[in-house]
């Protein structure tokens, strides 16, 4: 393994430029106009995999973006690891509130990042985490050290619901047989409090639609007559939650997992600084369900949010008009057990349920997907541990982290696997967010744990 950090410390320069190249690119993959450009990011992976040592790299059609595909098998003895990962990104917006163009990265220092940082769309989410293993797996190709058989599965539509590579992954099935799952797209707790990712929660997202009379109409003639499809959609969503912001949809809560006391004991021994959360946020309280911790709402409970909201007049001035209609987006945060499909089908019988007579209201379903859970009694688990103290000189803590990678719950069921959430970002980075970034230190810290993880996984494993 000598061989391989002495590899990796004298190419950093190189490693950046390159993942700065692939930053370039903007493959947001929810916007049609920018299909060519996905398309050219998914080549560069294909590139850069290939020159990195990978054999059979091609790209796999589907029929949104491609998937990047590669292995370096070595020997039937050894056993196999599926690299998985995504280079597509979400959009950019609001583009006003970055301090620098999305697509544009430059390093800059930030209180948290004292070593630097790379801002950029996907920096973090996923490119930056995501190139990590193509030049882990370059580095140990180049020192001629290959513990572990591998394979290379890059997707274009993580950011969108990965219903193609779910697809491709049924009908792939052999091609793509392994003993585990490695991936990159979650968290640490701190630079300096190495953790490891045990959990993901799961995902319902609806639209809703209220509609009232077949017209805009004059707020004055008609105000205070007529259903006012804002008012109501307003009433209905506040409806949804309690005063203690329980869930109120019946059933709701039926399928959770009660988690006991002594983990929800061991889960708030994870370091977290209330008054640091809230300072990072700009906010003076925090709101959530009466009875938990912030580290357990945002892991173990199920939420509901409204993500988006519109209707009626919102340009300059004001304008005296009573809507025709209102709309809402609205995402549902799972936990194990909880099964998508059935609670979005609680929502619309709610929803529609508490809809007063007057108005209209429909409900539609977008992409989702389930929770998981990976043991920490395994071979991959305690690689992973062994892998993150060696490079981090700490032990990690095992974490339930509140995002949602719904095809890792997708991989256990087809290929019979768990997956290795060795993830490396920070909560605060600003994924999803403007000025998303991701340290220097957190990027060359993944690239040294990698092969580690493979060679400690080659042991435990035999
Ligand atoms: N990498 C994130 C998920 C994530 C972030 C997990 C931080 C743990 C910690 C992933 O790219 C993502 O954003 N997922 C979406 C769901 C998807 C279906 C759009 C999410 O969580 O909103
Ligand atoms: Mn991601
Ligand atoms: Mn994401």
């Amino acid at each position: 393994m000598e061989k391989v950090q002495d590899y990796i410390a004298s190419n950093k320069d190189r490693f950046l430029e390159e993942l700065m190249e692939l930053l370039r690119i903007p493959s947001i993959s929810a916007d049609p106009a920018y299909a060519d450009d996905v398309r050219k990011t998914a080549e560069y992976v294909k590139d850069k995999l290939a020159s990195a040592g990978a054999d059979k790299v091609q790209l796999f059609e589907t029929a949104g973006h491609p998937i990047v595909y590669g292995e370096k098998f070595k020997d039937a003895s050894l056993p196999t690891v599926l690299v998985y990962g995504h280079y597509d990104v979400q959009p950019p917006d609001p583009i006003e509130l970055w301090d620098s163009g999305p697509f544009e990265p430059i390093i800059k220092e930030t209180k948290l990042h004292p070593g630097g940082a790379i801002f950029a769309r996907g920096a973090c989410d996923d490119k930056g985490q995501m190139y990590m293993h193509l030049k882990a797996f370059e580095a140990m190709m180049d020192a001629g050290e290959q513990p572990v058989n591998f394979k290379f599965m890059i997707e274009g539509e993580e950011e969108i619901g990965s219903d193609n590579l779910g697809i491709f992954c049924k009908e792939y099935k052999e091609m793509l047989a392994c003993d585990v799952v490695l991936l990159s797209d979650t968290s640490i707790i701190a630079n300096d409090t190495p953790s490891i990712c045990i959990g993901l929660r799961g995902l319902s997202y609806v639209e809703v639609e209220v509609v009232g009379a077949n017209k805009d109409l004059h707020s004055g003639v008609y105000g205070g007559a007529v259903a006012n499809p804002i008012n109501v959609l307003c009433d209905m969503i506040a409806s949804l939650k309690d005063e203690n912001h329980h869930i109120t949809i019946p059933g709701f809560y039926d399928d959770v997992v009660v988690v006991s006391e002594v983990d929800r004991a061991k889960m708030n021994e994870a370091p977290f600084s209330l008054s640091k959360y809230k300072e990072g946020l700009g906010i003076n309280d925090i709101m959530g369900e009466k009875g938990y911790t912030t580290l357990e709402r945002t892991s173990i409970r199920p939420t509901l949010d409204v993500n988006g909201l519109w209707g009626g007049y919102i340009g300059e001035g004001a304008k005296t008009v009573l809507p025709s209609k209102a709309n809402a987006k609205i995402s549902m945060r799972l936990v194990p057990n909880q099964d998508p499909d059935k609670i979005t089908k609680l929502f619309e019988d709610h929803f529609k349920s508490i809809a007063p007579s007057g108005v209209t209201v429909t409900v539609s379903p977008h992409h989702g997907g389930h929770a998981a859970v990976v043991p920490t009694d395994t071979p991959e688990y305690m690689a992973a541990h062994k892998a993150m103290e060696k490079a981090f000189g700490k032990e990690p803590i095992p974490e339930r982290s509140g995002g949602s990678i719904p095809i890792v719950a997708m991989f256990e069921e087809v290929f019979g696997v768990k997956s290795v959430m060795l993830g490396f970002g920070l909560d605060t980075d600003d994924i999803h967010s403007p000025n998303e970034h991701y340290g220097l230190f957190n990027y060359y810290k993944g690239i040294e744990t990698i092969p580690y993880f493979h060679d400690f996984y080659a042991q435990l494993k035999k």
